[in-house]
């Protein structure tokens, strides 16, 4: 009798207590989730508690776990019993993937405890980030988009490397390359694992250095480097070294070991990746001067004109090749007669000028030439006259002078008179009897610039007592 009152009450309970539980669920990993469950409550029945247990099926029979039992952390199922409410939910916490699967609630009734008849499933999905396309070049459009297994609409956030990404779709710039993940807006821990969008660009920052920094000498090892940043990195057959707009290597790096004053000249260099910007796939990097420092070399004098003649303006030009420019110039002159006695020293400047040459100016002139790298002696060269200019006797007259507060500047005036050309010595003694003004108008005489040189030992004794002009030193 008590028996079967009991049996009804089970059957009623079973029928009646919980027949509004969902028959499936999902939950998105990460999140938490209610296996809603409501019941009724029959007079004179009294639900004491509830109890939730996973159904797994072992060796084809179905087996009751009790949650509480399984191994996951403290907290991981919360019983939502509340009787004034009806409320016989299950709450999980952190939902993991091992959570998948069916459960069943039970009811402590009076001392008896009664199953559910009706199981219910959780599905337990994951958030999928997509990233389309995975690798942009700079400029095309990349859409994000976070896949949902759950039928639920969710709200989702989306993360770059741990920076909120605002928009969802946007034109690629290397910038947003990184790792994205979306996940339930406010519930980081509900996130789909990352997927990295690579961006592409041509490269940027193509610089040339060179080393040394500075002046670069004639022999000295020269390095090139061309370096940028770019992605896909430029390869070593991507750089481009150029040379006054020709190609020279290829290479990231180009060593000269022993540089030559030919290679100066402007430098560049050019990255390529295969990505092209702006329509071109090639980038320049600004010039570099590059000057190749060298001290004089092939230091030679011309004299002109070639063949002097006793009384004309004869002009030597020291000329050579050299960076940076010559700072001093010096004239030696060797005399023939005496060819053991040192050179002496006759001026200074470019060019050395002499406005009347005479047979005491003849033997071998050499210039020494002076810059910042390095001193060097020209060639010899020959001044001489031709024979029949020796024998001339010539007579000095000095017209007049010129005076001045700090310096004084002599005006020698010479008349050179000729025994045999009476004709010829008048015009020259016209010419010199011109004023200082006039005579200014001859470009080979320089008065400012007069140097007055001792004139003993001389080689004649006629020419003692005169006051000659015999260096003009004009400075190029
Ligand atoms: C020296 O100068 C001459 C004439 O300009 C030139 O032919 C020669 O190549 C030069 N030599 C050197 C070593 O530069
Ligand atoms: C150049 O000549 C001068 C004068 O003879 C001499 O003192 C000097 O050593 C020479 N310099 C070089 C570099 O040959």
């Amino acid at each position: 009798m008590m028996e079967r009152l009991i049996l009804t009450a089970m059957l009623i309970i079973s029928g009646v207590l919980s027949e509004d539980i969902l028959e499936h669920q999902c939950a998105l990993k990460g999140t938490s989730v209610i296996l809603r469950c409501k019941y009724n409550n029959l007079p004179g029945l009294t639900v004491r508690s509830i109890k939730w247990y996973k159904v797994q099926k072992v060796a084809d029979k179905l087996m009751f776990f009790l949650v509480s039992g399984l191994p996951s952390p403290a907290n991981h199922f919360e019983y939502m019993f509340n009787n004034n409410k009806n409320d016989c939910s299950l709450r999980i916490n952190d939902v993991q993937f091992a959570d998948e699967g069916e459960y069943v609630v039970s009811f402590v009734v009076n001392l008896q405890e009664v199953k559910s008849h009706k199981h219910k499933y959780l599905s337990v999905k994951e958030l999928k980030a997509v990233v389309e396309p995975s690798t942009a070049a700079e400029g095309d459009t990349v859409g994000l988009t976070c896949v949902t297994a759950c039928p639920e609409k969710t709200q989702i956030a989306w993360m770059r490397d741990g920076l909120p990404v605002t928009n969802t779709v946007f034109q690629a710039t290397k910038e947003d390359a990184g790792r994205y993940y979306c996940a339930v807006y406010q519930q980081d821990s509900a996130r789909s694992a990352s997927v990295t969008l690579n961006v592409h660009y041509a490269p940027t920052g193509v610089i040339l250095s060179v080393s040394p920094a500075g002046a670069v000498i004639a022999g000295s090892t020269v390095t090139f480097t061309c370096s940028s940043e770019a992605n896909p990195s430029v390869t070593q057959s991507g750089y481009t070294l150029f040379k006054d707009g020709k190609f020279i290597s290829s290479g990231q790096n180009f060593i000269i070991s022993d540089i030559h004053p030919s290679q100066s000249g402007q430098y560049h260099c050019s990255a390529w990746n295969g990505i092209q910007w702006r329509g071109t796939s090639f980038v320049k990097s600004l010039g570099i001067r590059v000057e190749v420092q060298y001290p004089p070399i092939n230091i030679t004098v011309s004299v002109n004109p070639e063949h002097a003649v006793e009384g004309s303006s004869v002009s030597l030009t020291c000329s050579c090749e050299t960076n940076p420019a010559v700072d001093t110039y010096t004239w030696y002159r060797k005399t023939l007669s005496d060819s053991s006695s040192p050179p002496v020293w006759v001026g200074s400047g470019k060019m050395l000028s002499y406005v009347f040459v005479r047979e005491l100016h003849t033997g071998l002139y050499f210039c020494h030439v002076r810059s910042k790298l390095g001193e060097s002696n020209s060639t010899e060269v020959m001044l001489s006259m031709p024979e029949s200019s020796h024998d001339r006797k010539l007579l000095p007259i000095v017209v007049g002078t010129g005076v001045s507060l700090s310096a004084v500047l002599l005006m020698a005036l010479l008349l050179f008179w000729k025994t045999q050309k009476r004709a010829m010595s008048q015009k020259i003694a016209a010419e010199f009897s011109l004023g200082p003004g006039e005579s200014n108008s001859d470009p080979n005489v320089v008065y400012a610039n007069v140097t007055m040189l001792p004139l003993s030992p001389l080689p004649d004794e006629a020419y003692t007592n005169l006051i000659l002009i015999e260096e003009i030193h004009i400075r190029m």
